[in-house]
Parts: structure tokens; sequence; C-alpha cells
């Protein structure tokens, strides 16, 4: 084979020899060490069996008192029959408000302001819709469904905050900021 023959078929074979390398499928067989470890340890099948247990079950009943993530017994803020629901579907108590202040205070006022005004750092930073005031007119006057539905869905460039508030804090929040606005419409200038 001459020298320029075999430049040539070089040349035809690099791009197979490239594409070959593209071919990373095999790649988590390549585990870091130490993670081989973690395949083959010994688990538990969700309905499996279980030695470490009496019943032998592996699954356990979760402890009393242990909250749903889902909250399936609290209503959600849209009607059966379209339309949101006009006010809060559980009854409000003292312990709601104060849940539902902790919640806002966590996870609202960081855009909203802790007074719910639209005073914050966030708000001071944005160039365009900014967190709004929830004591406008125009906010009180939305259902207690649609709150609750804008902190479920998001709203503009409000995220979405039904993986952080379940249907039972969003309730909790809306109690809150109903609150909030009843202050600051009381409030002593
Ligand atoms: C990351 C910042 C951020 C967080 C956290 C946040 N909001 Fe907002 N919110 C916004 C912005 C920005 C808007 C305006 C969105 C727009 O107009 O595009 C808004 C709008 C709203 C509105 C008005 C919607 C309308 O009809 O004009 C309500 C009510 C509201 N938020 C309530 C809440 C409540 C209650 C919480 C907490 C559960 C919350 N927000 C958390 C940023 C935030």
């Amino acid at each position: 084979m001459t020298f320029a023959r075999s430049a040539l078929c070089a040349l035809a074979v690099a791009p197979l020899l490239l594409l070959a390398a593209c071919d990373d499928s095999e790649a988590w067989h390549r585990l870091s060490p130490g993670w081989e470890r973690m395949q083959v340890q010994a688990r538990a099948e969700t309905f499996g069996e279980s030695p470490v247990f009496t019943d032998g079950r592996a699954m356990r009943t979760p402890p009393p008192e242990t909250l749903s993530r889902q909250a399936e017994d609290v209503p959600g803020d849209e009607q059966p029959d379209g339309g949101y629901v006009a006010t809060i579907p559980v009854p409000v108590d003292a312990a709601m408000l104060a849940r539902g202040r902790a919640q806002f205070e966590s996870v609202c006022a960081a855009c909203h302001g802790i007074r719910g005004d639209g005073v914050s750092v966030v708000a001071s930073k944005m160039q365009q819709r900014k967190p709004p005031s929830l004591h406008e007119p125009r906010i009180r006057a939305l259902s207690d469904g649609e709150l609750a539905a804008i902190v479920r869905r998001g709203y503009g460039f409000m995220p979405a905050l039904a993986s952080t508030l379940d249907a039972r804090d969003r309730w909790d929040v809306v109690a809150y900021v109903r609150a909030l606005q009843t202050s600051w419409e009381t409030r002593t200038p």
C-alpha cells in the first residue's frame, strides 16, 4: 500500500472512529468508584417482605398525625362546575392564621414584602412588572379561590408555588393575606 493510499484509508476511517467515540450509551456502567456498592446493596421492595420488622412487611404505616403532602381532604380552589371558590372552604381559626403567617413570611414576603405592600428587595430590583402590593383594590377584590389559584399556578412573572404550598397551605396563606389586608385598611397612618 502506498503512502497516499493509506492516508486516504485513514481519512475514510477517521469519521467512523469519531462516530464510534460518540456512542456513550454504556457510560452509566462506568460509575465513579464506590457507586457499584450502591447498585448491589440490599434493599426492600415497596410491597415486599422484610425480616427487619416483626410483621414481615417492608412498607411502614406512617406515624399518627402524619400530614399528606397532597392534602387530599382539603377542597381545591376551583368549583366542580367551573369558576373559583368564593370563600375559604375550611374553618378559619387562630392556628390557621399562624400557619399562614409563617408560610407568607417565608415564601411570599421575599417578593411582596413582609407587610404585603410590595416593598421588598426583589421588587426594588425588578425592572418590568414588580410584585404588586396585595392591598391594591383590584387584588383585594379577588375571591379567595382566585388568590389560592394564583399561588397554585403562578401569575405572569410570579412562579407557580404548588410544589411548595399544598392545598391546605394555600388556604392558610389566603387567610393570612385577608388578615393583612384588613389590618392595612384599618391602620393608623
Ligand atoms: C419570586 C417572587 C414572588 C413570590 C415568591 C410570590 N410572588 Fe406573587 N407576584 C410576583 C410578581 C412579580 C407578580 C406580578 C406578576 C405579573 O404581573 O406578571 C405577582 C403577583 C401576585 C398577585 C396579583 C395577581 C394579579 O391578579 O395581578 C397576587 C395576589 C400574588 N402575587 C400573591 C402572592 C402570594 C400570596 C405569594 C406567596 C404564597 C406570592 N405571591 C409569592 C412575585 C412573587
